[in-house]
């Protein structure tokens, strides 16, 4: 198992090595300018500087800015007889036949958070649009609550609905909804149109929109003589022009070319960056959701099965329907160096004397040690052999540091860390933005993490 696990991370290795040459980063101090080795530091004195682990609730900092409860709907003549049978534990085909109705979505909890790109996922027919739509009311629950930026939805007039609509919502489509008679200009601008903004205004606010999406030039463009990827621009510029603070996507991006969809994808990653929008994202394509998903959540026959972030799910999927739906998609596309790194046990300051380090490292039972600076900073590995020659020799710590070093960042992919593993053989440090030692990563750690639970390797990892 072991060996052709070896054969066949060599084998990538040509394919990964440009992203390693890119995203690995090579540590090279020359020189270490006025440090000496007499003044020694305790090991419970190196500061080991904290890392956050916690991606999901719990966090002070996220604002819930949509929050769905106990949302059920059924489509068809006899709702409450579907709903008494569904909470007796008929199936959708059971109800269907008795009732003549559809249960489109079984008791929905979830709460988005402020400025997070929140994909919904699922199989057609498991849900997705329906929920989407129930947020800002085109679709209309049987049951539940819905709460947007604090406004009880359910409880708005038709007219405070409208203006609700118009005032916080965007939308786009996968067939783009174009008007037709209508230039591109026209088409942006046609929401602040709807909201009574006078003409000079909605130009120039559609023409901030018509650029943030790469349109110059195409405003007199009447939709007809557009490709796909255009048109979706525009559907996208419309859906920004009137600033909603959220927009809802369904399945914006499904109708375009592959090579069209992915430009799509990165610029809209791009917007987001800048805009931070809360943003709704319906797709049933895996990749995609991982592409985008800050979180994901995947529904199956009108219930969610699972909400978490890319990692979340990869790493504890909720049941079997969720392992089956993520098998064959590569994770160390989406897994990062975060949570597969240890917390290091032991950081070794450059001023330590080779004989207190060799102490140090024995103490802790570990044949390499991690050297940082007085500030902190990640300077190389030092290996036991190494410090007994420095002993020996009577050389400070610093001679006996290998400052050539591979590492990585928290958020590097495991597919790059596995890129570099192949060339490497010492742990990988993990450095944040201050290059302090974040943490550490075995490479012996990895590979059963980034394998998928059916014990193959990763598609990625063999292909
Ligand atoms: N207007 C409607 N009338 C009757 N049934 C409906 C209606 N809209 C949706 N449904 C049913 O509700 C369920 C969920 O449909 P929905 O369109 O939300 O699925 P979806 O996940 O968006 O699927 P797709 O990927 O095909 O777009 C399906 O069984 C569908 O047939
Ligand atoms: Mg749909």
């Amino acid at each position: 198992m072991l060996a052709g696990l070896e054969t066949s991370l060599s084998d990538q290795l040509d394919k990964l090595f440009m992203p390693v040459r890119r995203w690995g980063r090579e540590l090279q101090i020359s020189a270490y300018a006025g440090s000496s080795n007499e003044g020694v530091e305790s090991a419970n004195n190196a500061n080991v500087p904290s890392y956050n682990t916690d991606t999901e609730e719990g966090a002070p900092d996220k604002k819930v800015v949509i929050s769905l409860k106990g949302i059920t709907k059924v489509f068809g003549p006899k709702p409450n007889a579907a709903i008494e049978l569904m909470e007796r534990g008929l199936t959708k085909e059971q109800i269907m036949e008795k009732t003549g109705s559809v249960v489109g979505l079984k008791n929905v909890n979830m709460e988005i958070y402020e400025g997070e790109i929140f994909v919904i996922i699922g199989l057609s027919g498991a849900g997705k649009s329906t929920l989407e739509r129930c947020i800002n009311r085109l679709v209309e629950p049987t049951r539940g609550e819905i709460v947007v930026n604090d406004i009880d939805i359910r409880a708005l007039e038709e007219e405070g609905l409208r203006n609700f609509r118009r005032r916080h919502i965007g939308m786009v489509f996968q067939n783009f909804g174009l008007l037709p008679h209508r230039n591109v200009l026209d088409n942006v601008a046609f929401g602040l149109e709807v909201q009574g903004m006078p003409r000079e205004r909605r130009y120039a606010k559609a023409r901030d929109a018509k650029e943030l999406v790469g349109l110059k030039g195409y405003e007199m463009a009447m939709p007809s003589t557009l490709s796909g990827g255009m048109k979706q621009r525009v559907g996208l510029a419309r859906a920004l022009a009137t600033d909603p603070a959220i927009l809802l996507m369904d399945e914006a991006f499904s109708a375009l070319d592959p090579l069209i969809r992915n430009n799509m994808q990165e610029e809209l990653i791009d917007i987001h960056e800048q805009l931070r929008k809360t943003i709704v994202f319906v797709t049933h394509d895996l990749d995609e959701a991982l592409k985008l998903g800050d979180r994901i959540a995947i529904m199956k026959d009108g219930q969610v099965v699972q909400i978490g972030t890319p990692e979340d799910i990869l790493s504890n999927p909720a049941n079997d329907y969720v392992v089956n739906f993520l098998n064959g998609i590569d994770r160390s596309k989406v897994m990062t160096c975060e949570s597969l790194m240890k917390r290091p046990e032991l950081i070794i300051p450059l001023r330590t004397g080779p004989h207190t380090a060799l102490k140090m490292m024995d103490d802790a039972d570990q044949d390499i040690g991690f050297v940082a600076d007085r500030d902190k900073r990640f300077v190389g590995l030092v290996k036991a052999g190494d410090l007994l020659k420095a002993i020996k020799g009577k050389y400070p710590l610093k001679a006996a540091v290998k400052t050539t070093v591979r590492a990585v960042q928290p958020d590097t992919k495991a597919e790059e860390l596995i890129a570099i593993l192949v060339e490497t053989d010492y742990p990988i440090p993990v450095l944040n933005e201050q290059d302090a030692l974040v943490g550490i990563i075995h490479p012996g750690s990895v590979m059963n993490k980034v394998r998928p639970d059916n014990g193959e390797i990763a598609q990625g990892a063999e292909a």
